[in-house]
Formats: C-alpha cells, structure tokens, sequence
C-alpha cells in the first residue's frame, strides 16, 4: 500500500509522513519543488501541483491512499478538489483522510459525494 502525501513538506504533512513511515507504509509526497523537499530517506517525492489536476495524473498511478489538504496558499480554499477527486477515483485510490480547514468548501464536498472512504481531520 502506497499513500500518497499532499502538503508533506508542510507543517502537518512532514509529521504525517513521518506517522506514516514508523508505521511501515510506503509513502509518495507531492510537492511543487522536489528539489526543496527535504523529505526522509525512504519517501519517494513526486512533482505536482493541486491547483493544476493534470500535473497529479502520474503521482497518483500505484496509490491506494491519500493524504490531501484542501486550501493552497493563505488557507484560500483550493477551486480544484472536485477534479482531483475524480482523478483519484479513476486511479483506484480506496481511503482519504483531508485536513479539514473547518469550513465545508468545494473539496470536502466532493470527497463526501465521492466513491472513496474518507475521514476529516
Ligand atoms: N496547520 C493547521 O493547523 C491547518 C489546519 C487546517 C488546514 N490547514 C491547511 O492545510 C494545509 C497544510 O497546512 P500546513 O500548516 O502544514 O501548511 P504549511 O506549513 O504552510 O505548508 C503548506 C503545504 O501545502 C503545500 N501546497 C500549497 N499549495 C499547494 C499546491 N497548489 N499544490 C501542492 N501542494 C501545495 C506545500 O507544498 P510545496 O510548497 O512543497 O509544494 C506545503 O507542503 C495548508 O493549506 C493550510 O492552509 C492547516
């Protein structure tokens, strides 16, 4: 099982990459600037952009889960969600967990209405 780490050069996603790792699962991190990734050894870091679904098409080929966040910069909540959603359906991503920003934008709604099984953190 491979999971598939949005914002993991952030705040919460360096932790989340970390959880993830002691638990012995293999992790793939998405970040707009691999070359500044500065990610454990063992996590394989793959380029994309949140706000551009068509750079996310390879970085989601293998994975069975996801980590996403759901706003881009200054908490502006990302217009993207419902086509990475369906991008993650057709790639046969199972389980989302999405880190809630306490309203229920674009993203969280079509995560809900969505075929994957899901939890907000
Ligand atoms: N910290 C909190 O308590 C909290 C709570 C709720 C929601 N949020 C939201 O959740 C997100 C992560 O929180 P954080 O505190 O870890 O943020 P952070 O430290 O500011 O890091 C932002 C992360 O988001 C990624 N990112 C931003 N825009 C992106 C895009 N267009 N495509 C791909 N990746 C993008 C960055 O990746 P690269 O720069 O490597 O591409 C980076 O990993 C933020 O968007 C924040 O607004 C945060």
């Amino acid at each position: 099982m491979t999971i598939l780490v949005a914002g993991a050069t952030g705040t919460v996603g360096r932790h989340v990459v970390d959880q993830l790792l002691q638990r012995g699962q293999k992790v793939r991190a998405l970040t707009r600037n691999p070359q500044l990734a500065n990610l454990p050894h063992g996590v394989e870091v793959v380029a994309g952009d949140l706000s551009d679904p068509n750079t996310l098409v390879s970085a989601l080929v293998g994975i069975s889960g996801m980590h996403l966040i759901t706003t881009g910069a200054e908490y502006a909540p990302l217009q993207t969600g419902p086509e990475i959603v369906e991008l993650a359906e057709k790639a046969g991503v199972r389980r989302v967990t999405v880190l809630w920003n306490g309203e229920k934008g674009p993203f969280e709604k079509a995560v809900e209405s969505s075929s994957l099984e899901w939890t907000q953190l």
